[in-house]
């Protein structure tokens, strides 16, 4: 199968009621991992490069990489998806490369500003049949000194949802209800959840219109145990339950963002393999194997038991 855009799969995922993963690709093991588990158990897969992944690895060797994944993976339906381009000029480059699909974020920029961005590029985008995911409203993260008092700012406003989606003519809408990027996703004591009242206005408002949900990683308490077990210093953590997950797909999210939960599970296997497994080891095969290892089973598990993108294709 060739690269496909993300149109048909996520159409497909938002009438059946599952969702499609999109998981961020920085190296070969990153990307074998996930093709091993969607191989495995017959999962369609949004690959995606950020704008850092495309720095630290040169694009040219992520995108050879995926359509090598496409040749190997022959019936596994796959689509190449930029995540995060800041500007025009990211999107038109990566969709010469041969990118399927792209996100535009305006989220930053004041409304009209953020409609005209992403309009844009959806207007060359699509002349190359390349979808385009905007976003509306901003994710927060405990990290960024979040003014909670304001966060009703940062939320998607339903109301402006529709004319949002209108006016772009974008393919999916990534919305902020409450999710954040990275390992730290809720404040010290709070209660892991989601804006589900305005997911719920969101989905009503838009007919199956594929909605994106960022920041989706459950950040697995073993996984920081076993890094901190084997040297690690990582504290205050916490991320979407896998309940949370599955209450948002039931609400119409169809594509599920997951970059952390790998970066965690690739940290841990290489602490545990250095430190216990094989200390005397040197050769980046053995940590880099056994971290792959884990990365398939941590997205087989996600496909099986959060997504339900298994026999999708
Ligand atoms: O949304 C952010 C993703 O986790 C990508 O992160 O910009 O460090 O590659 P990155
Ligand atoms: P996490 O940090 O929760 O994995 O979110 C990743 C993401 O949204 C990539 O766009
Ligand atoms: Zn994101």
């Amino acid at each position: 199968m060739p690269l496909f855009n993300t149109k048909e799969m996520l159409k497909k995922a938002c009438s059946q009621n599952y969702a499609v993963g999109a998981f961020n690709i920085n190296n070969m093991e990153i990307l074998q991992g996930i093709m091993s588990a969607c191989n495995r158990l017959n999962s369609p897969v949004i690959l995606q490069v950020s704008e850092g992944a495309r720095l630290y690895a040169g694009s040219l060797y992520l995108v050879s990489l995926i359509k090598s994944a496409v040749k190997i993976f022959k019936d596994i339906p796959l689509a190449l998806h930029l995540d995060h381009g800041r500007s025009f000029e990211m999107c038109k480059t990566c969709i010469e490369e041969g990118f399927t699909s792209v996100m535009i974020d305006g989220s930053h920029l004041p409304y009209e500003r953020n409609v005209a961005l992403t309009k844009a590029v959806a207007d060359y985008a699509h002349k190359k049949d390349v979808t385009v995911e905007g976003e509306l409203g901003r994710l927060a993260g405990t990290e960024e000194n979040i003014d909670v008092e304001n966060m009703e700012t940062f939320y998607t406003n339903p109301k402006q949802v529709k004319d949002f989606i209108y006016k772009t003519n974008i393919d999916s809408v990534a919305v902020s209800v409450g999710a954040s990027h990275g390992v730290c996703k809720f404040f010290k004591d709070q209660e892991p959840g989601l804006r589900f009242d305005i997911l719920e206005k969101i989905h009503k408002s838009l007919e199956n219109f594929p909605i994106v949900l960022h920041g989706s990683s459950s950040v697995d308490e073993e996984i920081i145990k076993k890094i901190n077990l084997f040297g690690g210093k990582i504290k205050n953590t916490s991320g979407l339950t896998e309940k949370i997950l599955k209450k948002a797909i039931a609400m119409g999210v169809c594509k599920i963002n997951i970059d952390s939960d790998i970066r965690l599970v690739a940290t841990a296997s290489i602490r545990e393999y250095m430190n216990d497994i094989s200390p005397s080891s040197f050769d980046p095969r053995g940590y880099l194997g056994y971290a792959r290892d884990k990365i398939e089973d941590i997205v087989a598990h996600k496909i099986e038991h959060v997504l339900g993108s298994k026999n999708k294709i």
